[in-house]
């Protein structure tokens, strides 16, 4: 296999900046390159040594553009592509009116499969290239996914939802049934090439507390997958999960309850949290994956970064399509940013284009592999334009260093601004 270059500026985060002149928390090389070979980063560094070591290798050249990591967004339903933008007026209404009838639709393989090949496309199109998604109830939907994933030789996290209660009958298992199709789903697909299988509970509300008891021993008996879930996004969601759950003493306390936290757990949202719930997620080292575009769409609330990591609770950022709006995780940053301003907290650039990287890459233990620009990661990569648009071009001009170029691509970029995507090495975005 040829070795491939990629030539540009070079990016890439190495630790949580702990602020804007943080210089060592990541690499930057002004004259870069990065190495490929067999889909993996062979070396990178400037460009001079790494042309010397790699003489007959094909160069791309990305010159003036940034080459990073590829974007990752940990929490995603592949079943929402077509709820985007249903207009309700919070949570509860928005699940029953829009996104209850949408999935039923995929009971069909073959509408699965036809939405699971736009998924992927519209994914690498914004710079995402490993994402944690939610199927429908359907065994199917999850098979479709995996299927086309496994094609595109993509990370991905996925998982068949499971419900059993409050929600039509067509999108309901039972506590068996979801124990029966998740675990065959497990053998089929966990761990095949980079595919990976996360237990997906819908939430609380649709299920009962014997499918709960199932998904804890299912849990238990596969100890390498994920868990994923939603949590305390909205006050009327919360009132009726405690509702549903007499004599717990919180909604985190149910899952607890269960078995289901622990530091491959992701719990979507997480916004609303008491105290008790806060010291849990840190203690079990629990995931909140907050969602700012789908929490201003369906008012949610405001989701408080400093008070999370000052409780000591790890924090991932996603789109949650289709209650989020963007597919983009600048857009995604963007609105994130707004949401730390209207808490009095501002987000440094460094700070959110590490946790669209390697900080969301942490969150899913997938580090080794992904979020990073190193010798031995995949070949994952976004290469990001800053002078995209005509508005974009016209900013680009007044500014004069890293931080403020990151500040525009967030403030101002979306798919526009991805320039080409890599995936195991190879180029992906196709520019219409
Ligand atoms: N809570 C339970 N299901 C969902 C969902 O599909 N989207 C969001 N945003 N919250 C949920
Ligand atoms: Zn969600």
């Amino acid at each position: 296999m040829s070795v491939k270059i990629l030539r540009g500026r070079v990016l890439s985060f190495k630790n949580e900046p702990q602020g804007i002149y943080d210089k060592a928390s990541y690499i930057y090389i002004e004259k870069g390159a990065v190495a490929i070979k067999n889909g993996k980063i062979i070396a990178l560094g400037e460009y001079k040594e790494i042309l010397a070591a790699n003489k007959n290798a094909k160069i791309i050249d990305h010159r003036p553009h940034l080459i990073m990591p590829g974007f990752i967004d940990p929490h995603i339903h592949f079943v929402q592509m077509q709820v985007v933008g249903s207009y309700a007026a919070n949570l509860l209404e928005w699940l029953n009116k829009y996104t209850f009838v949408e999935e039923q639709k995929f009971a069909s393989l073959e509408h699965g499969q036809k939405i699971a090949i736009a998924f992927f496309d519209e994914l690498v199109r914004h710079g995402t290239t490993t994402a944690s998604a939610y199927c429908s109830v359907h065994a199917a939907s999850a098979e479709a996914f995996f299927d086309e994933a496994k094609k595109r030789n993509m990370a991905m996290i996925a998982g068949k939802v499971m419900m059993d209660r409050n929600c039509p009958e067509l999108l309901q298992d039972s506590p068996q049934k979801a124990y029966e199709e998740s675990k065959s789903l497990i053998k089929s697909w966990h761990n095949v090439g980079r595919l990976k299988y996360a237990i997906t509970p819908r939430f609380a509300i649709t299920s009962t507390p014997e499918q709960l008891e199932m998904v804890g021993a299912l849990l238990e008996q596969n100890p390498s997958c994920y868990l994923q879930t939603h949590l305390s996004e909205n006050n009327a969601e919360i009132a009726l999960t405690k509702q549903l759950y007499p004599g717990h003493n919180d909604y985190l306390s149910i899952y607890d309850h269960y078995g289901l936290l622990g530091k491959k757990s992701l719990f979507g949202h997480a916004i609303h949290l008491s105290q008790s719930e806060k010291s849990m997620m840190a203690e079990t080292g629990s995931v909140a994956v907050s969602c700012p575009t789908s929490n201003l769409f369906l008012g949610s609330g405001l989701y408080d970064l400093e008070v999370m990591k000052k409780a000591g609770v790890r924090s991932a950022v996603a789109t949650d399509i289709g209650g989020g709006t963007s597919y983009s995780m600048l857009r995604t940053m963007d609105e994130f940013y707004k949401v730390q301003q209207m808490n009095s907290n501002r987000l440094n650039p460094f700070m959110s284009f590490y946790m669209m990287t390697l900080g969301n890459a942490r969150a899913l233990s997938l580090e080794a592999e992904i979020g990073r620009l190193q010798v031995g990661s995949y070949a994952d990569i976004v290469v990001l334009n800053a002078k995209a648009t005509p508005a974009m071009a016209l900013r680009e001009q007044t500014i004069n260093s890293l931080s403020e170029e990151l500040f525009l691509l967030q403030t101002m970029g979306d798919d526009r601004a991805v320039e080409q995507t890599y995936v195991a090495g190879r180029a992906v975005k196709i520019h219409s």
